[in-house]
């Protein structure tokens, strides 16, 4: 399967709100997932989504957010990552976030900051931690209670 993982264009946000809508349950309208993917797209350089795109078509995304300003020893968090669940599995969740952290490491350099760690949050029963640990060696720091719909886990990976 050739996988893409490139930056995301406007005109991307059509199938992004889909890949959310089959992703998370924070929104249910389309109308309001648009409106955040577009508020989150419009703050870049401190937001910035990437795609995975398969036969022209997105497929997934993740999303960086840099914390605290624009630091020379940045600090990122992973905010949102997300695959359509047909294709779930199949290794692009893990792409997505090494190849996007390349290209965000490269973004970093570039003004002449570097990374120094990722934060990454995800609920205690979500298998999505594996996938934290093995692509980010990201690290179980604290607990946070009822932040969502139930308790989350704060990751940090450290470079
Ligand atoms: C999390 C998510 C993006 C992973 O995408 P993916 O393309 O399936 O990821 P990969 O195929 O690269 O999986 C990598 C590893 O993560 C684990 N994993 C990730 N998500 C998993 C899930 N939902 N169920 C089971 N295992 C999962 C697997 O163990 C896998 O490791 P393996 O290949 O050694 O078995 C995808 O499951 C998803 O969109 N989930 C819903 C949204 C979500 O929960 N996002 C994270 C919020 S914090």
């Amino acid at each position: 399967m050739n996988v893409l993982i490139r930056r995301m264009k406007e005109t991307d946000i059509d199938d992004m709100t889909k890949v959310y809508l089959d992703s998370f349950k924070g929104m249910r309208d389309p109308e309001s997932v648009e409106k955040w993917i577009r508020c989150n797209f419009n703050a870049y350089p401190r937001m910035q989504y990437f795609v995975a795109e398969i036969d022209g078509r997105v497929v997934g995304y993740i999303l960086w957010v840099e914390k605290g300003g624009f630091r020379k020893e940045a600090v990122l968090e992973l905010e949102q990552i997300g695959v359509l669940r047909d294709y779930r599995g199949q290794g692009i969740g893990s792409k997505l976030i090494i190849k996007s952290l390349e290209e965000m490491k490269k973004y970093l350099m570039g003004r002449g900051s570097k990374l120094k760690l990722v934060e990454v949050t995800t609920g205690t029963s979500n298998q999505a931690q594996k996938l934290y640990i093995k692509t980010l060696n990201a690290k179980p720091e604290c607990l946070i209670k009822d932040l969502f719909r139930g308790d989350e886990l704060i990751m940090i990976a450290r470079f």
